[in-house]
């Protein structure tokens, strides 16, 4: 495939990757790196009074964003934002309660209320993050690449039926199981927003994408291929312009069917095993898949576990990185040296 032009980036080897050109080292990255495990995230995030400030002020979100490069020198930034924004361009805000997370006062649970749903407007929310975006390329200035992101619509489904996180998500899966079409009319509603929304990014300057399927774990594989599975196809059909990188958590279950989109790279959750995953993808370049919680031993120890997950992938194919997002709590120096040990790896020196 190919891409649109990124001749200036000084660092490309998450792209190069991504589009199976040699590298000599894994790239790395952490999900959640624009997070609370830096001192410096907690302090602007007081600074701009709360989570929601930061992402609607694109001087907040550009500042957090550029942390993790500067202090911990990660290989790529990915844009600070959330994957709840979609559903509040789709007429359904939400409030991120300190302590308990996301809640939407309103949901979508009968045909009326999807009916009260709009596609996403010229004038949105959502041109905040385009403007963190563009303001994080400047200061960027080609170090490494910028990913942007959005969740995959199964998981964006389940927020807008249940209102919140969930340990079973039934509601949402009830919907799934009594109500179909209105399932399905509602999927395909956010997987147009979240197209939209995609090219978007790249028009204010993404240089490739993360769909995060965080809740992928509670379906099956004939639910999730019912469900999920023809609405990523669609949104892997619809870019085309940057290389596309699927995490779809918990989801072993469909790694044959994932590796059928027209996606560059799989995420790999931090319960599967390299080995159970590569007769299964075929040719595409992996990306995981620490435990995170295996930071919280010493930095010599993560080390060496980081050294034995980087021989456990297969040479070129493969972008260092946690099995989820990383903890608030982590260790900083952990962290370092997880990130210190992938950039002291060599291909040829193995
Ligand atoms: O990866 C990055 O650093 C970029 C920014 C980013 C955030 N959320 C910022 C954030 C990304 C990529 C996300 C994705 C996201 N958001 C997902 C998918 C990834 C995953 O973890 O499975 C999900 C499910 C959400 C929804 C969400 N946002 C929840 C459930 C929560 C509360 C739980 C928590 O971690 O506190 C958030 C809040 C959130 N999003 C924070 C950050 C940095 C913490 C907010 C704070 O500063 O208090």
């Amino acid at each position: 495939m190919d891409f649109q032009g990124d001749g200036q980036l000084q660092n490309d080897l998450i792209l190069r990757v991504a589009r199976g050109e040699a590298v000599e080292r894994p790239p790395v990255w952490l999900m959640r790196q624009a997070g609370r495990f830096l001192k410096e995230y907690r302090a602007v995030r007081a600074r701009a009074g709360s989570f929601k400030n930061m992402i609607a002020r694109p001087e907040y979100a550009a500042e957090v964003t550029l942390q993790p490069v500067d202090l911990i020198g990660v290989d790529a930034a990915i844009i600070f934002s959330d994957i709840l924004v979609i559903p509040e361009a789709m007429g359904l805000p939400y409030e991120m309660v300190p302590g308990k997370g996301p809640l939407f006062p309103r949901t979508v649970r009968s045909e009326q209320e999807l009916q009260g749903l709009r596609p996403v407007a010229e004038e949105s929310n959502l041109n905040d993050t385009y403007e963190a975006i563009r303001l994080v390329k400047k200061r960027l200035n080609g170090r490494v690449p910028l990913i942007g992101f959005a969740g995959a619509p199964w998981t964006i489904f389940c927020y807008m039926t249940e209102g919140s996180g969930s340990k079973t998500f039934s509601v949402a899966k009830a919907m799934l199981y009594r109500a179909p079409e209105l399932a399905h009319a509602l999927l395909q509603q956010i997987t147009q927003a979240t197209i939209t929304y995609l090219k978007g990014q790249i028009a204010a300057g993404a240089d490739l994408l993360q769909l995060f399927d965080s809740w992928a774990g509670v379906l099956n594989r004939p639910v999730y291929r019912r469900f999920a599975l023809p609405y990523l196809r669609q949104i892997c059909e619809a870019i085309q312009e940057v290389p596309l990188i699927v995490f779809a958590k918990g989801a072993f279950f469909a790694l044959e069917e994932l590796a059928e989109l027209d996606c560059e790279v799989i995420g790999l959750d931090w319960q599967c095993e390299p080995d159970f995953a590569l007769p299964l993808v075929g040719n595409k370049a992996l990306q995981g898949n620490m435990d995170p919680c295996q930071l919280y031993a010493e930095p010599e120890e993560v080390a060496a576990a980081c050294r034995a997950m980087l021989k456990a992938f297969p040479k070129g194919r493969h972008i260092a990185n946690l099995g989820h997002g990383i903890y608030p709590d982590l260790p900083r120096e952990s962290v370092q040296a997880f990130v210190n040990t992938v950039k002291a790896f060599s291909y040829e020196k193995e």
